[in-house]
C-alpha cells in the first residue's frame, strides 16, 4: 500500500492509502482525526473543508492526498489552542460569528490567510477574500465584524 508523508500542523506524518489520489480531507479526517476541516459539498465549491498549504487556503476536498506529499498542512488544530488561540478564532467567540458552525472552520482558515497576508484589510477586501466561503446560515455580518475586530 503507498504511503504518503507530508507535515501536518508542524509534525510528519504519514499514512497508508489505497488510493494515495485519495482527498486530502479523507486523510485529516479519518486516519489523523482532524475534524475541524468540514465535508461540505465535496467538489471545491463551499469552502468548508479549507486548510492552509503554508499560508494558502486549499479546499481539502478536492486535493488529491499525493499533491501534498512532501509539503505542510495547517488545519484549524494547528492555527492556535484553547489557551492561546488565533486572533481570527478569539474574534469568531468574541462576535459570536458561528450559528450552526459548519462553515466556520473554511471561514476562519481563509480569514487568517488573509490577515497573514494584509493585516489591515478593507471591509470590501475581507468580503472579496471570503466571497467563495459559504454560510447557508446567514452569519456574514458577524463574521465580517469578527474579521475586522482581528485585524486590529
Ligand atoms: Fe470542500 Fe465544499 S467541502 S469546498
Amino acid at each position: 500500500m503507498p504511503t504518503v508523508t507530508f507535515t501536518v500542523n508542524g509534525t510528519a506524518r504519514s499514512v497508508d492509502v489505497r488510493d494515495p489520489d485519495q482527498p486530502l480531507l479523507y486523510a485529516l479526517r479519518n486516519s489523523f482525526g482532524l475534524t475541524g476541516p468540514k465535508f461540505g459539498c465535496g467538489l471545491g465549491q463551499c469552502g468548508a473543508c479549507t486548510v492552509l498549504l503554508d499560508q494558502t487556503p486549499l479546499r481539502s476536498c478536492v486535493t488529491p492526498l499525493s499533491a501534498v506529499a512532501g509539503k505542510s498542512i495547517t488545519t484549524i488544530e494547528g492555527l492556535g489552542t484553547p489557551d492561546k488561540p488565533h486572533p481570527v478564532q478569539a474574534a469568531f467567540i468574541a462576535e459570536q460569528a458561528a450559528q450552526c458552525g459548519y462553515c466556520a472552520n473554511g471561514m476562519v482558515m481563509t480569514s487568517a490567510a488573509l490577515l497573514a497576508s494584509n493585516p489591515k484589510p478593507s471591509e470590501a477586501e475581507i468580503k472579496d477574500a471570503l466571497a467563495a466561503n459559504l454560510c447557508r446560515c446567514g452569519t456574514h455580518v458577524r463574521i465580517l465584524r469578527a474579521v475586522m475586530r482581528a485585524s486590529g
